[in-house]
This record gives structure tokens, sequence and C-alpha cells, in this order.
């Protein structure tokens, strides 16, 4: 047993609807009358992890160990939650391996104030349960967010690659319902957002009947006030015409398209289950430039799948000269227990995964520096979204989601239209024109 905790720290370690779902157990804890506090000092530290790759389990374990010897030292105890999709994958399993208080699933974590109370009286506080009426509606209201917010509108995967654990960690394909989001992204203007970035594991698969994402995205356009939309992440195969041509039609929808592909090999395509093939994937591409001939494109990618061979990898390499991103992520291969892919032959030798990782983000760095250095002698908006390191400096994120530094009084949240003066490999240097909005 332990008392009922006054204060709360909680820390998110994997995607952007990982560090939304942080952002709202914190609110939910901030209701029940807790306060924020550090790590370190807090009566109650929720951990909210991510399972997607191998290292990302594991540090859950080592960060349990951490807490609870830093803590150790000030002679305290907290409680410790585990939230997110280790929690829900590994279940019980935590409590036997670490001892937790706490195992809350990312489709229950409304549920947390509920599991904390159990956890201080001392009875097993663990719910890994998908319930079909959503948590949403039982989490509290939006009160204080920076200028650029995420807001979860679609929630898990029934697409099934055969590497990925997030369909059975996030479960079925679920959209929230459009009044519910509108409410939501009202609220999160009023409390100072000025960007929201729709989300969703495939957030472009949302619908409400007929209607697809871009009647959604139609509709937060006319929310006053709100300056910039964007969506995060999308599927190939849900990319409907009607998205592409809101890249066309739609102000405030940001020239951005983060569209992951994974491999360049129809052979690899295939054994990952994607369901499109490269050309399709390059087609795809193609209407979309057609429509907003400026958009960055974004995507994942991943080296080492079981059975990837050198002209495979040749394939991926092709493919990134082909596009052209203006940034992308990429990973070597983990297998995760449960998915298809794990038990694969030939899986491929670590150091194969490392040479074909570091070539890869060679390309990717290459074709980001291109990108960034053509934007040097552009004029865009800026959307101020914090303070720099030098006197007087503030970083923003341009249309293209490229960072951006310029001296400027402007406050934060401000749109700042800015002359671009310098095209770094990472970030853009800009001189302030006009203010348009405060
Ligand atoms: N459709 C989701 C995918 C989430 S996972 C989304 O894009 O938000 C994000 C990325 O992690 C995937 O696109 C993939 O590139 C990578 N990934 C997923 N499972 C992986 C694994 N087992 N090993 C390495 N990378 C993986
Ligand atoms: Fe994972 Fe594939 Fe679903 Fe993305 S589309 S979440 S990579 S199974
Ligand atoms: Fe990680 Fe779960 Fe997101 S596994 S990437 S936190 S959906």
């Amino acid at each position: 047993m332990k008392p009922a905790p006054k204060t709360f720290a909680v820390k998110s370690f994997g995607c952007q609807m990982n560090a939304y779902d942080g952002d709202r157990m914190a609110e939910l804890m901030t209701a029940q009358g807790l306060t924020a506090a550090d790590p370190a000092s807090a009566d109650l530290v929720v951990l909210n992890t991510c399972h997607i790759r191998e290292k990302a389990t594991e540090k859950v374990y080592s960060d349990i160990g951490r807490i609870r010897k830093d803590a150790g030292k000030l002679g305290r105890a907290p409680m410790i939650a585990i939230a997110g999709c280790v929690a829900q994958a590994e279940g019980a399993e935590i409590v036997r391996r670490a001892g937790v208080d706490v195992v809350v699933g990312p489709q229950a974590y409304h549920n947390l104030p509920d599991l904390v109370a159990k956890a201080a009286r001392g009875e097993s506080a663990l719910d890994t349960d998908m319930p079909v009426e959503t948590k949403f509606a039982h989490l509290p209201g939006r009160r204080r967010v920076g200028p650029s917010a995420f807001l979860t509108v679609q929630e898990g995967c029934d697409k099934f690659c055969t590497y990925c654990v997030v369909p059975y960690t996030r479960g079925a394909e679920v959209s929230r319902p459009r009044g519910q989001i509108v409410d939501e992204a009202k609220a999160l203007v009023d409390a100072g957002a000025r960007e929201l970035t729709l989300l969703g594991q495939n957030v472009n698969a949302w619908e409400d009947g007929a209607r697809g994402l871009h009647h959604l995205i139609a509709e937060l356009d006319k929310i006053e006030g709100l300056a910039r939309i964007r969506y995060t992440t999308s599927h190939p195969n849900d990319m409907a015409q009607g998205l592409i041509d809101a890249h066309r039609d739609v102000g405030k929808l940001m020239p951005f398209l983060h569209l992951p592909v994974q491999s360049g090999s129809d052979r690899i395509l295939k054994a990952m289950n994607r369901s499109h093939s490269r050309d399709s994937y390059l087609r795809l591409l193609e209407r979309v430039v057609a429509a907003r001939p400026d958009i960055a494109l974004s995507g994942d990618f991943i080296v080492g799948f079981p059975g990837e061979t050198d002209a495979d990898f040749a394939e991926t390499l092709s493919l990134i000269d082909a596009v052209g991103y203006a940034q992308a992520f990429s990973f070597k291969y983990s297998p995760r227990p449960g998915t298809p892919a794990a038990g694969m032959a030939d899986q491929v030798e670590p150091h194969v995964m490392d040479e074909r990782l570091q070539q890869l983000q060679a390309a990717l760095n290459r074709d980001q520096a291109a990108f960034n250095a053509n934007t040097f002698g552009r004029s865009c908006q800026v959307l101020i979204e914090r303070k720099g390191k030098l006197p007087g400096q503030m970083l923003g994120k341009s249309p293209w989601l490229q960072s951006v530094h310029l001296l400027t009084d402007a406050p934060i949240g401000a749109l700042v239209e800015v002359d671009i003066v310098r095209g770094d490999p990472n970030s853009l240097s800009g001189v302030e024109r006009i203010k348009i909005a405060a």
C-alpha cells in the first residue's frame, strides 16, 4: 500500500499520439486535484511507453529502475504507473517483472484516477480493455496549450504490416465523431493553438459515413483564429483524391505530407503486407505534387526487413532519389514478439543493417539539405513557437515544417511574414517583413 498521491509526473516516450495521450493523462490528474511535479519528487510517476521497437520497450524497464533509485536517494518510493503501448502489449507481465503499481493501456487511460485509487488501497490495478465507447468522452476539456497542438481524430490500424505491433497495441481503426473533434479543435484554439495537427495511426482513414478526412479538414478550416492544419500519419492506400485536392483548395492546410513507404522493393513491400507497390506509391505522389507543386514530402523507412538483399536495398535508394524527400525517418528492422515477420527466415545481420541505415540516412540528409537550400530566397509565413538561444531570437516553423530562426519581437503564437536568408541542412534563418497577426 502507498498513500494516495498528491503530485504526479507523466513521461512520454513514443509517437505524437503517445505525446497527446500523455498530455491528456496530465490534464486528467490535474482535474483530480493533483499537482504536476518533477519525476524525481512526484508521488506518482506515469511512464507513457512505446512498443514499436525493442529498444523503446527495454527503455521502460531501465527507466523504472532509475526512477526507483533516484527517489530512493531521497527516501521516497513513488507509485509507478505504466501506460501506453507496452502496457497494452505486456499487461500483467510488467507487474511480475517490475512490480509496478498500475498498468493502463492506451484505450483505457480515462480510468487512471480509479486505478490509482485502487493501487493506494493495495488492490491490483490493471486495465487494458479496449471499450467500444472511447475514452475521449470521459476526459476533461482542453485548457492551456502552445501555438501548435495535437488533436487525435482516428486511432488504431487494420493494415497489419507484418513487422508492426500497432494493430495489437492500439486496436482496430476507429474514427472519433466529427462533432467531438470540432469541439476539441475550438477548445484548443480558445486555449491558444494557432496550428492543429490531426493525429491518427492511419489519419487519412478517418471517416464519418461516406465523408473522409478532407470533409473534416474543410470544416476545421472555418474555425476563426485557427491558422494552420496538418495531419499525420497517412497510409498510401487511404489517400483519397478529395484529400489530395484539399492540398490545392484549402488555404489553411499546410503543404506537407508524411506518407510512409518503408521500402522501394516490391518483393519486400509484399512480404511486409504493405498492399501498395513502389510504382503505385510513386504515381500517387505525382498526383499530390500536381495538386500542390511546392509540397514537402516526408516518409518512414525500414532497413533490414527479413530477406532484404542488396538489390532490394538499392531499390529503396533509387526510390529516395526519385522522390526527393524534404525529411524522413528511418529505422533498423526490429523483430517484435507476436508479429509474422519475427518468425521469417533470412533475418538480416546487424552489421548489414548498420551499413544500410548509414547509406540511407546519407541519402535522406542530402535531400533534406537540398530541400532546405531551395527555400533560400523565398518568403513565407512562420508560426512562432518558442524562444531561441540568442537574445531576441525566436524559433518557429515554416509551412513546410522546417525550423526557422529569426530575430523578432513578435510573441509566441504570432504568424510572421519572413524572407528566408539561409537554408542550412537542419534549419532555416529568416528576416521578418511585416507582422500579420499577433
Ligand atoms: N502507421 C503508423 C506507423 C507507426 S510506427 C504511423 O505511421 O504513425 C512508425 C514507423 O515505425 C513505421 O512507419 C515504420 O517505419 C517503423 N516501424 C514500425 N514497426 C517497426 C519495426 N518492427 N522495426 C523497425 N521499424 C518499425
Ligand atoms: Fe503499423 Fe502498418 Fe498499421 Fe502503420 S499501417 S500502424 S506500419 S501496421
Ligand atoms: Fe509507439 Fe504505440 Fe505510438 S507503439 S509509435 S506509442 S502507437
